[in-house]
């Protein structure tokens, strides 16, 4: 059966309630009837409702960007995923680049995030990428098993349903560079071979492998034909209707 592409959007830390609701006045009509892929916003948590809002009824459905590993406590500033649940978010993003890069995110609160989004029922996107550093000096290979690994770390395949994976090349990030269609898909046969590994291989057969980096409307189309590419995670080209768009139908 083929997979079906899953069209993300991460806005990152841009964006008021009332931009996003404006957002989704001039998207959803871009996107009414499209039925081919699965179609997902993530906002910043204070535009959730607001995104909510605006989508209910439609064909987008709303994620986080983050979820934390424990359902309550004392965790100042986190976001439980119960709590995300139950507003209506169905996806959450976790190990974005950036968490790792500035926030102190390490491959065992990836796996922390990753088994309680798997708990919560939510649809975990999980991204794993390599830094410039690492490609250059052949160690891609090595970075996305490593990360693979340890995000996937005593969880059952069975609980594991639901996930979805993002080869994010840190380099490609917000830089103007894309990987091409071929290093992507290279890329994404690597990490299905993890996921066969640790969950079998009808479990990867079925794993949705998103590609992100400097993703726009112009690379959207041959990144898409990649057999081995089911969706895209797209930051800055999702923040503007037309361009997210114009992606969502490459
Ligand atoms: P970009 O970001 O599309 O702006 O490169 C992608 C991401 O960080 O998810």
């Amino acid at each position: 059966m083929p997979r079906i592409k899953l069209i993300a959007g991460n806005w990152k830390m841009y964006k008021t309630p009332d931009q996003t609701r404006d957002f989704f006045h001039h998207f959803l009509p871009l996107v009414t009837h499209h039925d081919r892929d699965e179609i997902l916003i993530c906002p910043p948590f204070v535009d959730l409702h607001a995104a909510l809002e605006s989508a209910e009824g439609t064909n987008v459905m709303i994620g986080s960007q983050n979820i934390h590993w424990a359902n309550e406590g004392a965790f100042t500033g986190e976001i439980s995923p119960l709590v995300l649940q139950a507003i209506g978010v169905t996806h959450a993003i976790i190990g974005h680049s950036e968490r790792r890069q500035y926030f102190g995110e390490t491959d065992d609160t990836v796996n922390l995030r990753l088994k309680n989004a798997l708990e919560a029922g939510l649809t975990p996107i999980v991204c794993v990428g390599e830094v410039l550093e690492e490609r250059e000096a052949g160690l891609t290979e090595d970075v996305l098993r490593r990360q693979c690994t340890r995000a996937f770390h005593k969880v059952s395949t069975k609980k594991a349903d639901k996930l979805v994976v993002a080869y994010e090349p840190v380099w490609a990030i917000g830089t103007g560079k894309t990987a091409t269609p071929q290093m992507a898909s290279d890329a994404h046969a690597l990490i299905r071979g993890e996921a066969a590994q640790t969950f079998g291989h009808e479990f990867a057969d079925k794993l949705r492998i998103l590609y992100g980096g400097s993703v726009k409307p112009e690379n959207a189309k041959a990144l898409m034909s990649e057999p081995e590419i089911d969706g895209a995670l797209v930051g800055g080209a999702s923040l503007e209707p037309k361009s997210f768009a114009a992606i969502v139908h490459y």
